[in-house]
């Protein structure tokens, strides 16, 4: 409990600097105080300019009652006593060419500092009215002026400053209590204004997005847009919709995920169901009937199809590829593989022919490029089937800090309908049999290897695509 209490002071000052209303107060006080500082200056020099006329005005009304042609029957001690009312220890005038000195005292005192208010600017006025505050305690003070009444050149007042000083403290103290009263209410009125028309909506845009985090999929989180038309309204309006979209997404995502194990669960089953089925058909081939038989392969290469799709599927909507395992590797030896795996695909017609430089490198995870290049090979040969002058070529060369291969081929082209969505999962496909799968795949792994997969020519002299593979960045 005491604990508690003792961190208090602690809390409040954390809250203060680091909430956004805090540090909005704290700013406005500052402000405000900096704004009655900056006033404060000016007048406090002109209080301290109207301190030392008041004497010199004072300081006159006195030699005039000493200058009365009687006055010279007055008593010393009388005299001295005019000049102390009038708050001065001694006084000069000079008029028609004679400087007259009336003294207070029996010495003239030592003066500490001439402030001739004749050709003063408010700045020096300032500087004097510090320095007064500062130093003043004790000081002796001249004042020049120009006399007021009946003339005369100037006149010098000589001043003890230590009242004017007091003066002057106690009406910068009354400045300083009436300028925190000012920025206290002031600041107390910007803060509620910016505290209702900004904070608050602020932090409920900020509550809104945290609790639509933890839970997006429910509805009741959505923030209400207020009906304002600025930036907050806009904000608000905004993240509506945002979290309405993003729940919508997250609800499609939701379906799609058990559509798709769904399709696995079916996929798994059908499988199953194909193995059987070549079961049946070996048995099949080893009939007796020659018809039978003849039906045999045709049923085989039928299934076999079937379970490549099935596997397929499955494989892909299980999406663990893993990442590339880079390193630097002759091209050629891989493409070879690849093709070979690629003619297997066809009926045996085509033919394929290699311009790959022997000493050409590629940095890539070998087992990966592989499987692009079989896939980009596979769909060359099926499209070279119905020709008897079939052929695909794969040519690479270095590009730039990477690697280009193009596989090409003298098939028909892509179909149109196909063309529109060429790289799409299980969409672009346009042979009876196959995934759609090959090039999707391709390009996820290219694109693994912050290379990519694009088709640079089709047409009905045949069909070119190319792998780029750059090499993986320096390290160290
Ligand atoms: N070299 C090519 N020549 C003609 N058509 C092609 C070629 N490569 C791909 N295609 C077309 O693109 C489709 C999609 O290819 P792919 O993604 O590998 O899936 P799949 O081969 O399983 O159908 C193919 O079905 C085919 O119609
Ligand atoms: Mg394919």
């Amino acid at each position: 409990m005491w604990d508690t209490f003792k961190r208090l002071p602690d809390t409040i000052a954390r809250t203060v600097t680091q909430s956004l209303s805090g540090r909005l107060l704290l700013f406005t006080i500052a402000f405000v105080m900096l704004a009655e500082a900056l006033l404060y200056f000016p007048s406090a020099a002109r209080f301290y300019h109207d301190q030392l006329a008041n004497r010199l005005a004072a300081a006159q009304i006195a030699v005039l009652a000493l200058d009365q042609g009687d006055a010279q029957t007055l008593s010393p001690q009388l005299k001295a006593e005019l000049l102390a009312n009038a708050g001065v220890r001694a006084v000069a005038l000079k008029r028609n060419n004679t400087r007259r000195l009336y003294l207070a005292e029996s010495m003239p005192p030592v003066i500490s500092l001439s402030i001739d208010l004749r050709d003063v600017t408010l700045v020096g006025l300032t500087l004097y009215a510090l320095d007064s505050m500062a130093m003043g305690d004790g000081r002796v003070l001249r004042i020049i002026g120009k006399p007021r009444l009946q003339g005369g050149e100037f006149i010098e007042a000589i001043v003890d400053e230590r009242p004017i000083r007091e003066e002057l403290l106690a009406y910068s103290g009354r400045i300083f209590e009436l300028s925190l009263f000012i920025s206290i209410v002031t600041a107390s009125l910007v803060f509620a204004t910016l505290y209702f028309t900004l904070v608050r909506p602020m932090q409920r845009l900020t509550q809104s997005m945290v609790s639509f985090q933890e839970k997006p999929e429910d509805a009741h989180r959505i923030i209400v847009p207020s009906q304002r038309d600025d930036e907050i309204g806009q904000s608000e309006r905004v993240l509506a919709t945002m979290q309405s979209e993003i729940r919508q997404a997250l609800q499609q995502r939701e379906h799609l995920v058990a559509l798709g194990s769904a399709v696995a669960k079916i996929q798994h089953d059908l499988r199953n169901i194909l193995a059987s089925a070549q079961l049946a058909s070996d048995r099949l081939a080893a009939s007796n009937d020659p018809a039978v038989r003849q039906l045999a392969p045709r049923l085989m290469k039928s299934i076999d199809r079937a379970i490549a799709l099935a596997t397929n599927t499955l494989k892909y909507g299980r999406a663990e590829e893993a990442p590339a395992h880079r390193g630097r590797q002759p091209l050629l030896p891989l493409a070879e593989e690849a093709m070979h795996v690629a003619l297997a695909a066809g009926d045996g017609h085509a033919i394929w022919r290699s311009e790959i430089p022997p000493d050409l490198e590629v940095d890539a995870d070998g087992e990966q490029l592989l499987r692009m290049l079989a896939n980009l090979g596979r769909n060359a040969v099926q499209a070279v089937e119905a020709r008897p002058d079939g052929q695909v070529t794969i040519s690479a060369r270095r590009q730039g800090d990477g690697v280009a291969i193009d596989v090409s081929d003298n098939g028909s082209g892509i179909p149109e309908q196909v063309l529109k969505h060429l790289f799409e999962a299980f969409a672009g496909r346009g042979r009876v049999g196959g995934t759609g799968l090959g090039l999707a795949i391709a390009r996820e792994l290219a694109r693994g290897h912050s290379g990519d997969v694009v088709m640079l020519r089709t047409g009905p002299e045949g069909t070119t695509f190319r792998v780029t593979i750059p090499d993986s960045p320096k390290t160290g």
